[in-house]
């Protein structure tokens, strides 16, 4: 499938390969519109539908993951304009939807919408150049992708209230030390960063991946006690898979497991 604003490409060589999308608006440092927006969500469907696909990389370039929404497009924009036609944000849902591990792979600027959608990920790896910020107080509005309700949730209320109301960038050590950020390494690293751990996902059982991913989402959503109730029944529920014969039947035998559900 050829796209316009974004490449994709299967990597790996195991049974299941990593399904990755580049953003690749170079010129406007990946700012995202609704071509780009729609083709992400078509790609990260399409990665999500295929078998032979256990994990999704999202990554940007050297300069930016993603510079926020494109300001030249929405500089003309009106409220009916936006409540109807729902730009930009319209895939953010199919975005949540995607039931196979998204890693981001952020290096350079990641600003408004491109922390936002950094945010949407399972794990963020960044460059140790990253820069994450949401600086839309500075254009007249507020974030608009969840920036005001996730970013409190990875950094806690102060530094949330703090890079919001005054726009500022904060870098990747910072963002690791906030909890935005799973791992900060070396710039030239990042890929393969992240696809070895996209690879090491792709080695466990398909069932486990998603239900731990789905059980540590919920943790977001529901109180202490309906998590713990969720997590419990997904956990019983596993012992009903193969895969869990064979972790368990390999780790006795001190072999190697070779899980098949997928
Ligand atoms: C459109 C953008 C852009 C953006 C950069 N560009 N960010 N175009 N929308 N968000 C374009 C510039 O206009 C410029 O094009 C080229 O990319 C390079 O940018 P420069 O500013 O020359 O680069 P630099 O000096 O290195 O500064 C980088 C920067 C700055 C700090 C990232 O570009 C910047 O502040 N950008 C805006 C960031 C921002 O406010 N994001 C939030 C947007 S609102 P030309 O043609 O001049 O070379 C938002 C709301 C989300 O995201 C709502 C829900 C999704």
């Amino acid at each position: 499938m050829t796209y316009e604003n974004i490449l994709t490409e299967l990597r790996g060589n195991g049974p299941l390969r990593t399904g990755l999308v580049t953003l690749h608006r170079p010129k406007q440092l990946n700012a995202l519109n609704d071509t780009l927006m729609d083709e992400l969500g078509a790609a990260l469907k399409a990665f999500d539908a295929d078998d032979t696909v256990g994990c999704i990389v999202i990554t940007g370039s050297e300069k930016a993951f993603a510079a926020g929404a494109d300001i030249g497009a929405m500089a003309k924009w009106g409220y009916m304009d936006v409540y109807k036609s729902d730009y930009i944000t319209r895939n953010w849902e199919t975005i949540r939807s995607i039931r196979k591990p998204v890693i981001a792979a952020v290096a350079g600027f990641a600003l408004g919408g491109g922390c936002e959608l950094a945010m949407m990920c399972d794990i963020v790896i960044a460059a140790d150049t990253a820069k994450f910020g949401q600086p839309e107080i500075k254009l007249g509005i507020i974030p608009g992708a969840g920036g005001t309700q996730r970013l409190p949730r990875a950094v806690g209320k102060a530094k949330a209230m703090d890079l919001v109301l005054t726009g500022r960038m904060m870098d990747a050590a910072e963002a690791e030390r906030a909890g935005l950020v799973s791992r900060v390494v070396p710039a030239a690293e990042l890929l393969d960063v992240a696809f070895a751990a996209a690879q090491n996902i792709c080695e466990f059982s398909g069932p486990s991946v998603m239900m731990a991913k789905e059980c540590v989402n919920r943790a977001y959503e529901s109180p202490l006690s309906e998590g713990v109730t969720f997590e419990r029944r997904v956990f019983h529920s596993l012992f009903a898979t193969e895969d869990q014969k064979e972790g368990m039947d390999a780790f006795v035998a001190k072999r190697k497991p070779a899980f098949k559900q997928r």
